[in-house]
């Protein structure tokens, strides 16, 4: 167990105004957890400091080689008047698994939420209550060593900030369209894909940018070897309903195994639904759509919740899904995990805390 030294801002900020559009990641409250390590000495210093700019050597580990990781959850005002986070202990594994590829040291599950928790208890209020908003809450680790020879970092700092967020796309819960990249790739197997780390979305930052310069909000990426397999969307993963079936792509190394889609294959098999997940040729999905059994596409993720997509785009080709509108699974997904998140649907499997 942590002992968190607490010191509270002096100057707290105004909230945001109730009308406020609260656009993603743009907003941060009063407080941030920060933890420093030391090679020999540990996790040490656990506390809680008012939200500001922090000092780091030029030189620092993170700087140059892109040593760190990170992760995403939300904190929810529910509606019995407490506060719900959203299956906390699988982003503190989650956080390990990343910290493990990148020779990043772990953090004790329980000091990992028990940071989370501290720290949204004392920013509570800032957590907005309009439809669709929550309080994002942003942990990351950093290699802070100032040293520019390549090795793993003899000192580190995890953070913890929080943001109050409306929906992650502009479009909020309408249809999406999505752009399949041929040309550059996110990960391989091997690499680095299936952790939390910025070198991914640094990755994909390119393609995004001539996504959204043909009016698309988000790429799907496909394999980086046989260039033709279907692994995530940069901000999300990726579901399809086929004839009936849930599809999709199975974690393989190099996708980002996302807490949502963990909890979307659960919630479908309970509703009756076959799930499959395997490797999905994007042919398949063509053929799928050309024949009408392309009935639903949707994205999930901690930002973006369940997101449906409304069209792909693949070369000259643009795929409509479900005339471009919201489809009934995708729609009954966004009710039920939101639902659970707001306390509005009966946690039955143990997810909220
Ligand atoms: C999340 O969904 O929490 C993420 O980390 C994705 C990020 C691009 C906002």
């Amino acid at each position: 167990m942590l002992d968190i030294k607490v010191t509270k801002t002096e100057t707290p900020k105004a909230k945001p105004a109730k009308d406020d559009p609260l656009l993603f990641g743009t907003i941060f409250t009063d407080h941030m957890f920060i933890m420093d390590y030391a090679e020999g000495k540990g996790w040490y210093d656990p506390r809680i400091v008012p939200y500001g700019d922090i000092t780091l050597p030029p030189a620092a580990t993170i700087f140059h080689y892109g040593q760190g990781v990170f992760e995403g959850l939300k904190a929810y005002n529910a509606v019995d008047g407490g506060v719900n986070l959203f299956r906390p202990d699988m982003n503190a594994k989650r956080s390990n698994r990343s910290s493990d590829r990148l020779c990043i040291p772990e953090i004790p599950e329980e000091d990992f939420v028990q940071a989370i928790e501290e720290l949204v208890e004392l920013d509570k209020d800032w957590i907005p209550n309009e439809p669709d908003h929550s309080l994002y809450i942003r942990p990351f680790i950093i290699g802070t060593d100032p040293f520019l020879g390549l090795r793993t970092s003899a000192y580190y700092k995890f953070i913890i900030i929080l943001s109050p967020v409306g929906p992650y796309y502009p479009e909020g819960l309408d249809p999406v369209g999505i752009w399949i990249e041929d040309d550059y790739v996110r990960a391989v197997r091997g690499g680095i894909g299936e952790a939390k780390t910025g070198g991914n979305y640094a990755a994909s930052i390119l393609s995004q940018v001539k996504a959204h310069d043909e009016g698309y909000s988000q790429v799907l990426w496909l394999d980086g070897v046989y260039r033709k397999y279907i692994e995530e969307v940069g901000a999300m993963n990726i579901f399809f309903k086929i004839d009936g079936k849930v599809v999709t792509p199975m974690l393989n190394g190099s996708i980002l195994p996302g807490i949502t889609r963990d909890s979307v294959i659960q919630i479908c098999k309970e509703w009756g639904y076959d799930v499959i997940e395997k490797r999905i040729d994007i042919a398949e999905i063509e053929e799928a759509w050309k024949n009408g059994t392309l009935e639903e596409v949707w994205g999930t993720g901690t930002a973006a919740v369940i997101s449906p997509v409304g069209k792909l785009r693949m070369g000259d080709e643009i795929m409509q899904v479900q005339d471009g509108g919201i489809g009934e699974l995708s729609q009954r997904l966004y009710d039920e995990v939101t639902g659970i998140q707001l306390g509005k649907v009966k946690d039955t499997r143990g997810w909220i805390v």
